[in-house]
């Protein structure tokens, strides 16, 4: 048996390019994950099985964890099977890749529980062909990425910062909210900028989802002016949301309908995966 956690992400800037010709949007955007984790135990069986402690998460093969493990097999030709139990934490349709995650950590596990027949890099080029934000999760944990999310650029860790995460009950669908995006009103900023700002002390945080999000769920844009007002110097939307990222010295209030979860930044370091804080 092998426990492995799967953290989290958050998008500390979040910059749509444009649209391409095959549906999906060029981005670039500052990965980070962060300490609010699942946790996965896997080991080899007879069959392939998958049981979750959360009653709202699918276990049937539309599941990441199984895309993952059809690839692997797909593409290393081995004959095994797998079987998983995920317990889950990280919230769902919230903008913070837990499924890309849940299958980035199923395609590290399954190498470990082969006696490593896979490079790393070559994991990387495989997970992007089941979803766009996978590859990042096999990255050391802040990265830069482009194209449709799946081409990184890992950059030094940032600085051990703390934060939360707040859950509205609502969740976001991610073809919903790109759907609601309009490429036109969009401030042309320049991400490389972005990136550098970062490590030079004057970040700046923003999210081009955003918007969009809020025209599909309006609630939205009350919430993040409630959050603000609790203290917090930054409050920005994650991915495609619906859940927000706060920073600063603000204090949570209970707020029905809305969950919060304290977090730090995380990283791994090269040869092992990310653990426990
Ligand atoms: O790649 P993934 O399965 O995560 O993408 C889910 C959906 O999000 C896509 O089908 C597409 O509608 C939208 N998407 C997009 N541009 C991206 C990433 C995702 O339009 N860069």
């Amino acid at each position: 048996m092998l426990t492995l956690v799967s953290p989290a992400k958050i998008n500390l800037f979040l910059r749509i390019i444009r649209r391409r010709q095959d549906g999906y949007h060029e981005l670039a955007s500052l990965f980070q994950t962060i300490d609010l984790c699942d946790t996965i135990h896997f080991s080899l069986a007879n069959c392939d099985v998958l049981t979750c402690n959360d009653s709202t998460t699918p276990t049937d093969h539309s599941n990441l964890i199984f895309k993952a493990l059809s690839l692997f097999r797909r593409k290393t030709g081995l004959k095994i099977n797998l079987s998983v139990h995920l317990e889950k934490r990280i919230p769902q349709q919230a903008g913070l890749g837990g499924g890309s995650s849940n299958a980035a950590t199923t395609l590290w596990a399954l190498n470990q529980l082969c006696d490593k027949p896979v490079m790393l890099n070559e994991l990387v080029a495989w997970s992007a062909e089941i979803g766009s934000d996978i590859p990042f999760f096999l990255s050391e944990g802040t990265a830069y990425c482009t194209g449709r999310g799946e081409i990184f650029r890992q950059v030094k860790p940032l600085a051990k910062t703390s934060l939360y995460i707040a859950k509205p009950s609502q969740g976001l669908s991610t073809p919903q909210v790109y759907g609601k995006l309009d490429l036109s009103c969009l401030l042309q900023r320049d991400p490389e900028a972005a990136l550098a700002a970062f490590f030079t002390g004057c970040p700046v945080y923003f999210n081009d989802l955003e918007t969009p999000a809020f025209a599909v769920l309006p609630e939205l844009t009350i919430l993040k002016s409630h959050l603000q007002s609790l203290g917090f110097s930054e409050v920005m939307m994650s991915g495609s949301g619906s859940a927000f990222f706060c920073l600063g010295n603000g204090v949570p209030e209970s707020l029905p309908g809305v969950a919060f979860y304290h977090a730090n930044f995380i990283n791994r370091s090269t040869d092992s995966w990310y653990t426990h804080p």
